[in-house]
């Protein structure tokens, strides 16, 4: 594995604990996750306690301990979301991609993320992809926008 550069996230930040989420927030951004090696790193050079790294980058949900994959589908759980059908969805991530949610494909394409409530219950079920939330989803909207994740073409209808 190659070596993570982290002096430019540490630049102007060294031995400031207050600093640690605006850290991960950009090690997350740079990497993608949050590697073990790097988090030592952090903790090191911030002066914050490993445990205290740890806790926090387990308590939000923007940070991930496990590589993600290119795609990150996240699906909303919430009260409003369930009740309007987000269980048929994450159904549908069973299903077409034979993952769980919090799993990633094999090939590294896609990952799925449940959350609870991200605030537009009114439009739910929501579900966001990377950045873009995508309101009254269904499960054949899911299916077609995992198939444009994963990189497929749709099949002819006589194949
Ligand atoms: S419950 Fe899904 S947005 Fe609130």
């Amino acid at each position: 594995m190659a070596k993570i550069n982290l002096d430019s996230i540490l630049e102007g930040r060294r031995s400031q604990p207050h600093m640690l989420v605006e850290v991960l927030l950009d090690l997350q951004d740079q990497e993608g996750y949050l590697p073990e090696e790097a988090l030592k790193t952090v903790s090191k050079e911030l002066g914050v306690p490993l445990i205290d790294v740890y806790r926090v980058a387990h308590f939000y949900k923007a940070f991930s301990l496990k590589p993600r994959g290119k795609n990150l589908i996240t699906i909303c759980t919430g009260t409003a979301c369930h009740v309007r059908g987000s269980d048929l969805l994450v159904n549908q991530v069973r299903g077409q991609l034979g993952i769980e949610p919090g799993e990633t494909t094999a090939d590294g394409q896609i990952t799925v993320e449940c959350v609870n409530c991200v605030g537009a219950c009114a439009l739910g079920p929501i579900v966001i992809h990377n950045d873009a939330y995508c309101k009254n989803m269904t499960p054949g909207k899911l299916r077609k926008k995992l198939d444009k994740a994963a990189g497929r073409k749709k099949e002819a209808k006589d194949a």
